[in-house]
């Protein structure tokens, strides 16, 4: 596991940024596997800008995000389609085929989660997959408790998660209750890991996600097993290591 710690959520931001350029340059039909919340919008930019500087071409890069909520229609503003394309894909030239989200309608859920679990395994396995982490050490929207053998499926959200997520909604009873997710055997299958997290409040769960025991009841200790994972953080997300 290689560690790297940044003064400031910019240069996080831009490391990690880095990283998936260096990737993108050594494969150009990388399979990228991407994640939604408040983590990752420098990333995007920085990711937007390289590309608009002809620094990354996205033409020949597939994606697959890790979870998207049950219920919500793709246009609506606290969708995981809609924060990746208003924070990356409208801003880049990636193909519009090659962008892949679980269907949080999708009229069988269950056929759903197969689906994209075939379509992750026909476009060759993931490259590079990004992480963030819940308060609570959800990867994806594996929640404590989620066997490490789970494969794409069907999530109840936790309280905790909820709450953390009802800043984007106008109050918690807004936030969905369920999820489709990658499961974590699929996480564990990319090839390399991309870890990023920053600010004081992750500092105490990222000590618990790369110091503690490997437990699912710490749901991205799982890491520590991965054999191939770059972590990136900011100096007040690795205060408590
Ligand atoms: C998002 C995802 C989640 C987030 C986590 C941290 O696709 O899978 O696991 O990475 O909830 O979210 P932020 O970055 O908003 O703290």
């Amino acid at each position: 596991m290689e560690i790297i710690v940044c003064k400031t959520y910019q240069e996080m931001s831009q490391a990690a940024a880095d990283i998936t350029a260096r990737q993108i340059d050594r494969k150009a039909n990388t399979v990228l596997g991407l994640a939604t919340g408040s983590t990752p919008v420098g990333l995007y930019q920085n990711l937007v800008k390289m590309n608009r500087d002809g620094i990354i071409d996205f033409s020949g890069v597939t994606t697959f995000n890790l979870d998207e909520y049950v219920g919500l229609p793709k246009e609506h503003p606290c969708s995981y389609h809609r924060f990746m394309f208003d924070n990356l894909f409208d801003h880049i030239n990636i193909k519009m085929e090659n962008i892949h989200l679980p269907d949080g309608q999708a009229p069988s859920l269950e056929n759903e989660c197969k689906a994209y679990e075939q379509m992750i395994a026909k476009a060759g396995g993931i490259d590079l997959q990004l992480l963030g982490v819940g308060h609570n050490g959800h990867i994806g929207f594996n929640e404590p408790g989620t066997p490490f053998e789970s494969v794409t499926h069907v999530v109840e959200l936790t309280q905790s998660t909820i709450q953390a997520n009802s800043r984007f909604f106008n109050s918690p009873d807004e936030v969905p209750r369920r999820a489709v997710s990658m499961g974590i055997k699929t996480i564990m299958h990319a090839r390399k890991i991309l870890f990023i997290a920053s600010g004081k409040e992750k500092a105490g769960i990222i000590s618990k996600a790369l110091k503690g025991p490997v437990t699912t009841e710490v749901p991205s200790s799982v890491l520590q097993l991965h054999p191939d994972i770059t972590v990136v953080l900011d100096e007040d997300a690795a205060s408590c290591l």
